[in-house]
């Protein structure tokens, strides 16, 4: 089959991880049989220097064209002026509504190799693998009124929470869904004891239990939420929350796996369903990390892993999937690690070595 792939590489060290990913689909591609049309576009600082805007129209053309999207990161020290029009971070934003990507996959599943890594305790850590679903074009991000002024009273600023019930229950589907084809069980986060727009979530999400009478599902307040996953991150298996929410406890989540170079990240426009491609773009999780871009040793396992969701929800590659995410595991299991999570003893290996392994491994 013939697939349709727009790269937005971004800054730092995006376009180093991305060129592995893309080898790695090459991989893919010559062992299934599949052609991959790979169209490069701006993203994020790069764009703001060649276009003046952080996502030029081309990009977006292209992106809305195409199966899947792939994007490396966006950001660093040059365009971070706090006074700067455009920022690199923009791009991304602009992207996520443009597309219509509502739903955020964020999956954390803790390698049993790389626990140490992790600042919290081996046994906490044993079994975890869960996954969150942040809401990702609604709530404070996008509110309307967001502004700024000043009155007698001095500076003012708002930003709005504001939820409607379609972009509710479109984001709870995709939990239910996601649940059934799991381990049938939800954890809904919001802060209903406090919040409006919470309590119109919660109320939907008690609603829907009825054509979802398989899943078991549990309301979680938001701050609780985030004692739980530092206390007990086994109990999850599902769970989904709005934007603001979504943002905050992913960045947590993802110290239980130790290291940001191995998540990957999903953002859909669509509920997935099996057997219907869905426009998606996919993202390490890690920034651009100036600090080691260009030196050739940031890991790309992370953006490897976002090939594999590529293939699974975008591609409806089931087997491809699996393959890379094997992939990845055996790497791993043999030792083998970039910089950021090595230790003595380790065979620490570069970028491109690592790209390298990973498609060797599949062939
Ligand atoms: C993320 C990031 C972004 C967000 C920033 C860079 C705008 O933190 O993807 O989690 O807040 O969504
Ligand atoms: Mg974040």
């Amino acid at each position: 089959m013939k697939f349709n792939i727009t790269v937005l590489d971004g800054d730092g060290i995006g376009p180093e991880v991305t060129k592995e990913a893309i080898n790695v689909m090459e991989t893919i591609g010559k062992k299934y049989n599949h052609t991959f049309i790979f169209t490069h576009e701006l993203i994020g600082g790069i764009s703001i220097d060649q276009k003046g805007t952080a996502l030029p129209p081309e990009s977006i053309v292209t992106c809305k064209k195409s199966d899947a999207v792939i994007l490396g990161a966006v950001g660093g020290p040059k365009w971070d002026n706090p006074s700067a029009s455009v920022r690199p971070e923009d791009g991304l934003l602009a992207i996520r509504k443009e597309l219509g990507l509502f739903a955020n996959i964020r999956p954390v599943s803790v390698f049993p190799d790389l626990t140490f890594s992790s600042t919290l305790k081996p046994e906490i850590l044993n079994g975890v693998d869960f996954i969150v679903i942040r809401e990702l074009t609604g709530g404070l991000y996008f509110g309307k009124p967001k502004r700024r002024w000043t009155n007698s009273r001095g500076r003012q600023a708002v930003d709005t929470m504001r939820y409607s019930e379609k972009e509710i229950r479109r984001i709870l589907t995709v939990g239910f869904e996601m649940a059934r084809v799991r381990n049938k069980r939800l954890t809904s986060v919001d802060k209903a004891n406090v919040l409006e727009t919470s309590r119109l979530w919660r109320e939907i999400a008690i609603e829907m239990t009825k054509e979802y009478s398989d899943i078991t599902v549990d309301h979680m307040l938001v701050d609780t939420a985030s004692m739980q996953l530092v206390r007990n991150p086994s109990q999850f298996d599902v769970l989904v929350t709005e934007n603001t929410f979504g943002d905050i406890l992913t960045d947590e989540a993802s110290v239980l796996t130790g290291s940001m170079g191995m998540l990957p990240s999903a953002s859909l426009a669509q509920v997935p369903m099996e057997g219907k491609k869905t426009l998606g773009l996919y993202e390490p999780i890690h920034g651009s990390a100036p600090d080691i871009a260009g030196k050739g040793i940031a890991n790309p396992l992370a953006c490897i892993l976002s090939i594999a969701l590529l293939c699974r929800y975008s591609l409806q590659l089931n087997e491809e999937a699996s393959v890379i995410e094997n992939a990845v595991q055996k790497a791993i299991k043999d030792g083998y690690r970039c910089k950021d999570i090595a230790r003595e003893g380790d065979n620490v290996i570069s970028t491109k070595e690592m790209g390298s392994l990973i498609s060797s491994l599949l062939e």
